[in-house]
């Protein structure tokens, strides 16, 4: 008998905290988006590609964004097939080198007059520098889309209203930023063990908010606005670079029972694309498609500013 009422507590248990937690709201508006472009980094696989096919339902001309021209070209096709629509392209990008993305920003600037929607989804969580030297972490999730969305910005303001967001991580909230780590190594943290790469992801997502805050600022009167968010705890790919056991089976269990569908997922990016009158709203954080407020060091308007610029030196923008 015990036995029973424990299983039912537990079952009971599991459910408040999956619906607290877990469970993501639907997006629900009918925005279509015929005529309009977008930019989905990271767009074939996990929340990325769930994200480009929503916004090819809705009738979007839709670049993928991916270091893969393989996997890139594959989930365009998918996606088009899917969706209905046809007007899903690949263009190469490798958010781990400079040079890649100067060179898609000069080819899409070149080939497309229009530009809507950018979404910087791509993120990592894995040890090594990029072609630059710059810790890989901080490079990827952070210097390329900074590099990426500025040398995009002029046309995003021909464009406006158009947007720009950011797929940050509640993690960001763990984060903190050592400057001094930055100037010396170009890197969020030292080491290389799967708890040192956590916590360089986290400080890494403190970045990406931090800088929706500066960006925000620098965008006022242009009708471009920016968001950063918190897709929910989601079933992707992201854990792939984990390697040390006790860290895989703790992602195991948390992706079995603690995690939704890159759909879900997709859910709160949606919001903050099409969402009607989030406007006045610009440079703040979302999660499960509603505002949140985030820590003060992720508001802190002299933090934003100070990394603004150190992030300008190491990709040369300076
Ligand atoms: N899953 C979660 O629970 C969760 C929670 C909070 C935040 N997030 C954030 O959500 C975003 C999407 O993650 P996900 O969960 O969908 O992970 P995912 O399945 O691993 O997808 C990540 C995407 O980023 C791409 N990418 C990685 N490095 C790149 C590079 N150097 N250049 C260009 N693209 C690169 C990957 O391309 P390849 O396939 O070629 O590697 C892939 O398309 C990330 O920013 C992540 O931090 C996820
Ligand atoms: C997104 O994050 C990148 C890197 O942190 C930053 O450069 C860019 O300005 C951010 N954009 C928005 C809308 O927050
Ligand atoms: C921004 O949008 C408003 C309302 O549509 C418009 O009146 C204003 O001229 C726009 N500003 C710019 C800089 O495009």
């Amino acid at each position: 008998m015990i036995f029973f009422i424990v299983i039912v507590a537990l079952f009971v248990a599991y459910f408040i905290v999956h619906r607290i937690f877990v469970h993501r709201k639907t997006f629900t508006g009918t925005a279509k988006l015929y005529g309009k472009t977008v930019i989905v980094t990271g767009g074939n696989t996990g929340i990325g590609k769930a994200t480009a096919t929503a916004l090819a339902v809705r009738g979007a001309r839709v670049i993928l964004a991916c270091r893969s021209k393989q996997k890139g070209e594959e989930a365009a096709k998918e996606i088009r097939t899917e969706s209905g629509n046809d007007d899903v392209i690949f263009m190469q990008l490798d958010l781990a080198s400079q040079k890649s993305i100067r060179s898609f920003a000069e080819t899409f600037l070149k080939t497309e007059p229009r530009l809507d929607l950018l979404i910087n989804n791509a993120g990592l969580a894995a040890a090594g520098r990029t072609e630059d030297g710059i810790g890989m972490i901080l490079g990827v999730n952070h210097i390329g889309p900074f590099l990426l969305t500025n040398l995009l910005l002029e046309r995003l303001k021909e464009c406006a209203p158009s947007r720009v967001v950011n797929v940050s991580s509640c993690g960001h909230d763990l984060g903190t930023i050592d400057f001094d780590c930055i100037n010396t190594h170009k890197k969020l943290g030292l080491g290389s063990s799967d708890g040192d790469l956590f916590r360089a992801y986290t400080h890494s997502k403190l970045c990406n908010v931090l800088f929706t805050h500066e960006l925000a600022k620098r965008l006022e009167g242009t009708n471009v606005t920016c968001y950063s968010l918190h897709p929910g705890s989601v079933r992707s790919e992201l854990g792939r670079d984990i390697t040390e056991w006790h860290a895989r089976v703790l992602l195991t269990v948390v992706s079995k029972f603690f995690a939704t569908d890159p759909v879900s997922g997709a859910q709160t990016t949606l919001y903050c694309s099409l969402q009607d009158g989030i406007e006045h709203l610009s440079g703040r954080y979302f999660s499960d498609c509603q505002l949140v407020q985030v820590k003060a060091e992720a508001r802190d308007d002299g933090v934003a500013k100070k990394l603004w610029e150190v992030s300008e030196k190491l990709c040369g923008m300076a």
